[in-house]
């Protein structure tokens, strides 16, 4: 699949077929995520794939927590009749660690450590270009708390769950979402 098509059809899932993901197409999502670049190529990731229905349930019931936090914090509307269903339908999660320690020049800076961040981020769209162009959907999803999903995959204090990316594939698939244009966005510093 071209590039730019992949690009501009992959869209955020949010209903999957119960259909398993087979180990080989989860390896070849994880060889796309593993292809991103990072700072000195430090590689700041590691990946947990959950297909476990109980784990599943658990990040689940986290997720409906922390919407309904959420709900209480920002008063917005949607997040009400917003659905987690798919944390349970997905028949694949892969969950995107990040290691603060592996950011580089950058984790001197003042700001703290972003760079392991932007590499993980970069991983992440390389598997959902990589789900798109292997006939998957997928979701970017980031609606936990850090502390609890530590608790819940067994991950270590000192690294970073960054995204959930739920894997299969779609009942259905939302309408494109519109962008504005590169143009809008961009100044030119000739
Ligand atoms: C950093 C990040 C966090 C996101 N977190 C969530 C999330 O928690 N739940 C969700 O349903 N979608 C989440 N999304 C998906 C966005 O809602 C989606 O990409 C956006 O609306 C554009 O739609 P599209 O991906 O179909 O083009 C996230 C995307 C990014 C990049």
């Amino acid at each position: 699949m071209d590039l730019f098509t992949a690009m501009k059809e992959r869209r955020s899932c949010r209903n999957f077929l119960p259909e398993p993901v087979d180990e080989a197409t989860i390896e070849k999502i994880l060889e796309a995520a593993t292809w991103a670049p990072s700072p000195l190529n430090s590689q700041p990731w590691e990946f947990r794939v959950v297909t476990n229905k109980e784990i599943k349930e658990k990040i689940f019931s986290e997720g409906e927590r922390c919407r309904k936090w959420a709900l209480e914090k920002s008063g917005w509307k949607w997040l009400g009749s917003y659905t987690l269903d798919f944390l349970k339908s997905a028949p694949a999660i892969i969950a995107v660690i990040g290691d603060p320690k592996k950011s580089g020049v950058d984790m001197f800076a003042e700001e703290g450590p972003m760079g392991y961040q932007a590499a993980c981020a970069a991983a992440i769209q390389n598997m959902h270009l990589a789900a798109h162009a292997l006939g998957l959907s997928s979701l970017w999803f980031t609606l936990f708390d850090k502390k609890a999903l530590r608790e819940i995959l067994d991950i270590a204090p000192e690294k970073m769950p960054l995204a959930l990316v739920c894997l299969g594939k779609p009942v259905s698939l939302p309408p494109p979402v519109p962008r504005k244009e590169g143009k809008e966005k961009t100044t030119y510093i000739r």
